[in-house]
């Protein structure tokens, strides 16, 4: 059986990753080639977790007072539901030859976790504790301008985030766009995702393309 390809979308919040990761599932399937949409924090046990912290549902009380767990907890939480989201989703997709549109992956991890820490040891030690994370063949960066994904959020959530803060928010962009120098062996392209959701959707198709005619799965 022909393996499926591992398909990674990332961006800041607002950026339309999840927009575009329907929308690459339905150009999959308009062609009548296999895909399956998932996201991280994924819906297993820690990723459920996760999501109780980010809505400030659980919380630490500390000699600092009531917060929420601090960059290294999230780093390692966030790596535990990776790897189960791998064993119990993502593998058994690929082996059965469907490819799978992960929203959000170990990049994010990278990004996020390394911003809220604010030292520069932070990304080499998240890379290590994602060591055996499967490298994906595609990732492909939803590049949005902060101001407008803000509004974007505005539009949409109604529940405030714990990364909802506007000079996070900055900082994320400016450490997104190093990620191609800071993983040069992965396949990472920029999209311009300030566009219309079609106009997006296409250039994410043509790249997918693009990697498709590249890479014969294993
Ligand atoms: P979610 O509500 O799913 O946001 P979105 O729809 O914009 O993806 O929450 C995911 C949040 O978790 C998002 O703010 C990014 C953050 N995150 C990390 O900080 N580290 C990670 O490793 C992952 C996967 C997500």
């Amino acid at each position: 059986m022909i393996q499926g390809h591992l398909i990674v979308l990332e961006g800041i919040d607002g950026s339309g990753t999840s927009t575009q990761a329907g929308m690459l599932k339905q150009a999959f399937t308009l062609r009548g080639l296999p895909a399956h949409v998932t996201a991280e924090p994924s819906a297993g046990p820690v990723g459920c977790m996760i999501r109780q912290i980010l809505a400030g549902r659980l919380v630490v009380r500390g000699s600092r007072g009531v917060l929420p767990p601090d960059w290294k907890t999230m780093s390692l939480l966030f790596a535990a539901d990776r790897q189960d989201h791998l064993a119990s989703e993502i593998e058994p997709n690929l082996m059965d030859g469907v490819s799978v549109i992960c929203d959000r992956y170990l990049y994010s991890s990278v990004v996020y976790q390394s911003v809220s820490a604010g030292r520069a040891d932070a990304r080499d030690w998240i890379t290590q504790i994602n060591y055996f994370v499967r490298k994906p063949d595609l990732v492909l960066y939803l590049n949005v301008d902060p101001q407008e994904a803000r509004r974007r959020r505005q539009e949409r959530d109604f529940q405030v985030e714990i990364f909802d803060d506007p000079e996070f928010q900055e900082q994320l962009v400016k450490k997104y766009h190093s990620l191609s120098s800071m993983f040069p062996d992965i396949n990472i392209v920029t999209v311009d995702a300030g566009r219309s959701v079609a106009e997006v959707a296409e250039a994410c198709w043509h790249h997918v393309e693009k990697m498709r005619n590249h890479r014969t799965p294993v």
